[in-house]
């Protein structure tokens, strides 16, 4: 048995709540270890590929694997079940298929995706991103943490080579199907009243960076009048966010993080870097919505004598999970409704490549991303039957 008890300990965040689990930092590293002695325990094979993406193995690798699995690194003070759910279920759908004396007919492997929130180095997604080739490599390893650790250097600490980061053409090649069981991060199945449901698409949505420049000054001596206070102009940035979104149907715009600089209470700060994430059902309304936001935050900048730059740091395209698996995994699971999804997920990235589907699990609170994000045991073990039905369908 494998259970999210088994790291309940582990990355827990006493200031923040909930858990701080960020890529290839000393928790991810531990969870890692976690899950290679889980795999281990149960004889499958473990290796680690070119980007840091942990693989094991039923069997004999192989191209066109069934593939399972999910992240467990977390963002800033986020929930137990966003990622570690999926890895922990795709481990006890194994144990369920070999109870009952299954061998699959296919290569067959369970997947922990590194770096998925992006809450350390920013991107999002970032080891099914390098795996794909929806990110540069180069760039990718220039990226950077809050302490300036380069991803590449902390690659590097955790024994891997950022040199063979990038594209990978053979660990794509190996991924016949993907199927990635989630909690579900909104109400869709409390009102539905049903436990398990399969995703039908991911909004568009991205990430960019808003930094804007005006004077530091002092906080005592500097006339009102006499201010260029890039925090006055980011408060608007905000704002405009808000409103943006909020005149595009379905359209969300969060800014989740600001740093002033050099941030002293006294201090009128001479530039502060905001992040937008911003999200729609399809490109134009998300760029529609950022291109709005953009233009207000040009303008409010200007008026307090300050500069902005836009930068953009991730996007993603609308993602339509495959019809054809969604249906025939639904159909196994007996017509289970089917939900859009507003988080982004490695299933996404890989869905351009391979047919790719999601499971979600009721999740009460309807809260994610935060320590109240939650799903009911039986949920979960409703979760891991229904993974493990598709799972044999799919590898017999
Ligand atoms: C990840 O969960 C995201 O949607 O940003
Ligand atoms: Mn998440
Ligand atoms: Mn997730």
């Amino acid at each position: 048995m494998t259970s999210l008890a088994d790291i309940a300990g582990v990355g827990t965040d006493p200031r923040r709540g909930g858990y701080s689990r960020h890529g290839f930092d000393r928790v991810e590293l531990e969870l890692r270890t976690w899950f290679t002695e889980e795999a281990g325990r149960r004889g499958l094979s473990v290796e680690c590929d070119r980007n840091g993406n942990l693989w094991a193995w039923w069997g004999a690798p192989g191209d066109g694997a069934v593939v399972t699995g999910s992240h467990l690194d977390s963002v800033p003070g986020g929930g137990a079940f966003d990622g570690p759910l999926g890895v922990v279920s795709a481990l006890e759908a194994v144990d369920i298929l070999r109870a009952k004396g299954f061998v699959p007919g296919k290569p067959f492997a369970v997947v922990v995706f590194a770096e998925e929130e992006g809450g350390r180095f920013g991107v999002a997604c970032l080891g099914s991103r390098l795996l794909t080739g929806a990110i540069a490599p180069d760039a990718a390893l220039r990226l950077s943490d809050s302490d300036g650790v380069t991803l590449a250097e902390a690659v590097r600490a955790a024994g891997l080579d950022p040199a063979g980061f990038g594209p990978d053409a053979e660990a794509l090649r190996r991924i016949g199907v993907f199927v990635e069981l989630h909690v579900e991060q909104g109400r869709g199945l409390v009102d539905l009243g049903v436990p398990v449901g399969v995703a039908s698409s991911i909004l568009a949505h991205g990430r960019w960076r808003f930094s804007i420049s005006g004077e530091g000054n002092h906080a005592g001596a500097t006339l009102m009048v006499d201010r260029r206070d890039p925090m006055v102009a980011a408060a608007q940035v905000v704002l405009a966010a808000r409103r943006a979104a909020t005149s595009v149907d379905g359209a969300r715009a969060t800014v989740g993080r600001l740093i002033p600089n050099p941030g002293g209470t006294n201090v009128i700060p001479s530039s502060v870097d905001l992040w937008l994430d911003a999200r729609a059902d399809d490109d134009a309304r998300t760029r529609a919505v950022v291109a709005e936001i953009s233009a207000a935050a040009s303008e409010v900048a200007a008026e307090e004598g300050c500069s902005v730059t836009v930068s953009e740091e991730s996007y993603g395209e609308t993602v339509v999970f495959d019809a054809g698996l969604r249906d025939k995994v639904s159909d196994v699971l007996g017509g289970v409704p089917a939900l859009p999804s507003g988080a982004g997920h490695d299933a996404g990235i890989l869905a351009g490549h391979v047919p790719t589907a999601m499971l979600f699990v009721r999740n009460p609170t309807g809260v994610s991303h935060a320590p109240e994000e939650f799903a009911e045991a039986d949920d979960c073990a409703a979760g891991v039957v229904a993974l493990a039905s598709v799972l044999e369908e799919l590898a017999r």
